[in-house]
């Protein structure tokens, strides 16, 4: 099995590919409206934090376990250890709960993209426009077909032609056009009130919430605790120096949500007059706001295009590693064939997807512990399943391999392993301990017992 492994053909393609799946709908339309809601500058400060502590460390031990197994998550976990092969399992169950709901709304973003394209920004732009399209059926479903389709086809190329090589013109496009809006973003008029909100750490808006929402961004936005890194780490080459792949695609990720939450808090602050009360929106934000934003803009024609654009191919990364993690897993298991198995995660993606597309119009009736179908799926992955699996991946690699077991496979090759006490600590001690706590709160909330 391992001769036929294909693998990314050297560091840049890995860190590119990696980063590719971290920053997506996540950084650019999750992160900014959390920023928004959670006090701005506090929230800004404890998700770095957290990122370059226990996202690192939690990221170095998934792409190490991956490197060193050779294999994706289910069979990695239980060449490891035969005991935790449910753990394997367990964490690949979340690409695929995620991959339909994220297709649908990167059909959402399909959607906008054209519809700046041709020309109907005022559209977009008016009260109910979001709501209203969410609501349908045709349109959503198309645009949901259209993004699952292309993420397939992409998949489907293997990962050396296909995910490396959109992902090497992707992401530098991503990172010169976000920057672009930032800037642009920054400069309008009453948008430095924005900065100030978004940049300056008010401590009165601290609460435990703030580091709860920021450490569920996190798994989100890194992709970790659902398999993808492991899978990446597998097709990734012994001379790869893994801390600092880790180190990079963190600051990519970091970056671009950073720069999403420059691009669109200031611009909130400049368009509404004073009024904040559409910071604490929720996900709505980035769809309902900035359309009336770009309205507003001399050219905003252009520059929502070209937003919208940026957000898509942002989406696309993910959830090509969204797919690749589940094909792979498949491929790994079963010795199915590539091209089949694609098709196959296809058509239960579409099932499940098309639950998560009506489950906003014609079924909205239909509720799972009081959610419809796409908050429910979100729900139990990001906030349920997903904490569980870092948390039972932090007692694996601190308890049962031994946080030497990855130290060895980081510095295989002669690479030192520079902040190992920092991965030892949190592995075994701080990093379980959030977890927990963020698994009791998040379960509190959603049975109502405690608002966040
Ligand atoms: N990390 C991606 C984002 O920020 C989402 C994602 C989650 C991708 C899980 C792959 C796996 O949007």
């Amino acid at each position: 099995m391992e001769q036929t492994r294909s693998g990314f053909s050297g560091k840049l393609g890995f860190v590119l590919a990696a980063a590719g799946s971290a920053v997506g709908l996540g950084n650019i339309w999750r992160f900014p409206y959390l920023a928004a809601k959670y006090g701005g500058g506090v929230f800004l400060l404890v998700y770095i934090l957290l990122a370059v502590t226990f996202g690192f460390a939690l990221m170095v031990a998934e792409i190490a376990l991956g490197r060193k197994a050779q294999l994706s998550a289910v069979s990695a976990f239980s060449k490891l250890n035969r005991k935790f092969s449910f753990l394997g399992y367990l964490a690949s169950i979340v690409p695929m709960i995620i991959l339909p709901y994220y297709s649908v709304i990167g059909g959402w973003v399909t959607k906008y993209l054209v519809a700046f394209c041709t020309g109907n920004m005022s559209a977009a732009a008016q009260d109910g426009y979001f709501n209203n399209y969410i609501s349908s059926t045709g349109e959503p479903i198309l645009y949901f077909a259209v993004f699952l389709g292309l993420t397939a086809l992409i998949v489907l190329l293997g990962v050396e032609k296909g995910i490396e090589k959109v992902s090497k013109i992707m992401m530098p496009v991503l990172v010169v056009l976000s920057l672009g809006v930032a800037v642009y973003s920054v400069c309008l008029p009453g948008a430095l009130d924005g900065v100030i909100y978004y940049i300056k750490p008010d401590f009165s808006h601290f609460s435990v919430t703030t580091v709860l929402a920021a450490m569920g961004q996190l798994f989100y936005s890194m992709s970790l605790a659902m398999g993808v890194m492991i899978t990446y780490g597998s097709y990734m080459k012994k001379d790869v120096n893994i801390e600092s792949a880790t180190r990079q695609i963190s600051l990519f990720d970091t970056g671009i949500a950073f720069f999403s939450g420059l691009m669109i808090i200031p611009a909130v602050f400049s368009f509404s007059g004073g009024d904040q009360s559409a910071l604490g929106q929720g996900p709505g934000l980035m769809f309902v706001t900035l359309p009336k934003v770009f309205e507003t803009f001399p050219g905003g024609t252009v520059i929502g295009a070209v937003f919208f654009l940026l957000v898509l191919f942002a989406a696309l990364t993910s959830s090509i590693s969204l797919m690749e993690t589940v094909v792979s897993i498949f491929i790994d298991k079963f010795g199915w064939k590539r091209k089949i198995t694609c098709f196959a995660v296809l058509l239960g993606s579409v099932v499940l997807g098309l639950l998560s597309t009506l489950g906003y119009g014609v079924w909205a009736e239909v509720k799972i512990i009081g959610m419809q179908f796409l908050d429910f799926f979100d729900f139990i992955s990001n906030s349920v399943i997903m904490p569980i699996v870092a948390l039972i991946t932090c007692i694996f690699v601190g308890y049962v391999i031994k946080p030497q077991t990855v130290i060895d496979e980081v510095e295989t090759e002669g690479a030192r392993f520079k902040s190992k006490k920092l991965f030892v600590v949190m592995i075994k001690y701080i990093a379980p301990i959030f977890i927990v706590l963020i698994l009791i709160s998040s379960v509190l909330n959603a049975l109502g017992i405690m608002k966040i």
